[in-house]
């Protein structure tokens, strides 16, 4: 059934202009005053709200094997939790680690998001070892759709590539045309303060971010660049939390080095003191890059607002407090992650517009249309245009709440960010023109979401 959204005040990264928005066979067809529609159209009227386009999340996690455990969603409780917050498009992190097979790592993945989510996604792949068969392997990935790779610097022995797999991968990505995302922080030296801290009987939560500290994480962004120099390949980092990672990256900027930046909720709105919580109240506050000092906070904010950072992420990857006391003996056992998904749109709309701390257009930009810009989605998803997905956020910005766990629909029994208020949430969100999201409540088709196909971008 087609869908006329009237009245629409809409706002992308670069306009601002009213009028009805027409939606037939799932994409927008016509944008214009008073448009005409045949009986049996749906009619929204969004009079007095902002329509954006669906947003879209860079980083997440949903099926991840990970510091002996599972993170707890399913495709289904993530990607609701995405739409009920105005997400509409997620690209999650295949990441099977140095044991697995790459290749059968990404099929496991696809099989596990196939007909059970509820919005768009598409992968980045991880590449956690560089040997014989992964150049054949990583080419096929790429015939199927997938336009980018992810290394981590970190995590030894487990995700962690070595500098020569890292030179490999960006060699390939060159030839292939794709981007490398990149976690940046330096291997070696976690491993290497964990056990000085542990040996020291430092073994609380508290002691997660010392164990990786801003240096760690700037030696890592800096050397991710210097290889991206000298290959000559496209890439971006990850959760970037603190100011040496974004001087490092700047600075790379600054001699042509394609590098783009990608820092996450979490950073812009809590800061360390959170993790130092005692017992498990800390734990819910470990996550790699770790919070930071606060003094950290308004630098990213400007960055980003400049245009600097250019997307915002969540990195969202839920363990629930009974898998985060794993971590009660060692901080080094606690696993790393905080959801995110439902809360990012609403939390850097409050904290970020709502506070003239971010002009609305470069809120979409970075929570939406940037990420389509570099991973090869646009202009299908990341704006409203003609010809462009139906994926629309109908936002009301006369909504106040406060967030809560006991109302998320992430799989998670806790939100990191439990009674911060907000001012704003989505009326209405569709997907492909399908109205999945009313009010707070999920009301569509929970498999309706289908993986995206990405085409090299040849930076
Ligand atoms: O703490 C985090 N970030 N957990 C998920 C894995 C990663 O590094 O992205
Ligand atoms: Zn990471
Ligand atoms: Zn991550």
């Amino acid at each position: 059934m087609p869908l006329l959204i009237r009245n629409a005040d809409m706002v992308t990264a670069d306009s601002r202009s009213r009028g009805d928005i027409y939606i037939e066979d799932e994409a927008i067809t016509r944008i214009g005053p008073n448009l005409d529609a045949p009986p049996g159209t749906e009619i929204v009227d969004a009079t007095g709200k902002l329509v954006f386009p669906g947003f879209i999340d860079p980083h997440v996690h949903v099926y991840l094997p990970f510091m002996a455990t599972f993170a707890k969603d399913t495709h289904e409780t993530a990607s609701i939790a995405a739409l009920v917050g105005g997400t509409t498009t997620y690209i999650e992190m295949c990441c099977p680690s140095r044991l697995d097979d790459a290749l059968e790592g990404y099929h496991l993945w696809k099989s596990k998001a196939e007909g059970n989510s509820a919005c768009d996604y598409s992968f980045h792949m991880s590449v956690t070892k560089f040997e014989g068969a992964t150049e054949q392997q990583l080419r096929e990935i790429v015939t199927d759709g997938i336009a980018s790779f992810k290394i981590f610097l970190s995590y030894k022995n487990f995700f962690g590539v070595t500098d020569d797999e890292m030179y490999q991968t960006l060699q390939l990505a060159k030839k292939l045309g794709v981007i490398v995302t990149a976690h940046c922080e330096n291997a070696e030296l976690v491993s290497r303060l964990q056990e000085m801290l542990l040996a020291e009987g430092k073994t609380e939560p508290e002691w997660h971010e010392p164990s990786r500290p801003e240096s760690v994480e700037a030696e890592g962004t800096g050397r991710f660049a210097t290889f991206l120099e000298n290959t000559g390949a496209a890439g971006y980092v990850v959760h970037l939390s603190c100011k040496p990672a974004l001087d490092a990256a700047m600075n790379a900027k600054s001699r042509g080095v394609r590098i783009w930046i990608e820092s996450v909720l979490p950073h812009f709105l809590l800061d360390k003191t959170y993790a130092e919580g005692p017992g498990v109240e800390g734990m819910k506050h470990v996550m790699s890059p770790p919070l930071r000092d606060r003094r950290n906070q308004k630098v990213l904010w400007d960055a980003l607002a400049q245009g600097f950072i250019d997307t915002v992420g969540t990195d969202h990857c839920p363990f629930d407090t009974s898998q985060k006391v794993l971590g009660r003996d060692a901080f080094t056992q606690i696993p790393n992650g905080i959801p995110g998904i439902e809360e990012r749109v609403n939390l850097m709309y409050t904290y970020g517009v709502k506070r003239g701390v971010l002009d609305l257009h470069r809120f979409v930009d970075a929570t939406s249309t940037r990420a389509a810009r570099l991973f090869g989605l646009f202009p299908r998803k990341g704006t409203i245009a003609a010809g462009s997905d139906a994926d629309l956020v109908i936002y009301d910005t006369g909504y106040r709440g406060m967030l809560s766990a006991t109302a998320q629909h992430t799989n998670c029994d806790y939100s990191g960010f439990e009674g911060m208020e907000i001012e704003g949430r989505p009326s209405v969100v569709t997907v492909r023109g399908r109205i999945q999201v009313r009010d707070g409540k999920f009301v569509g088709e929970r498999g309706r979401g289908r993986m995206l196909k990405r085409e090299p971008m040849y930076f």
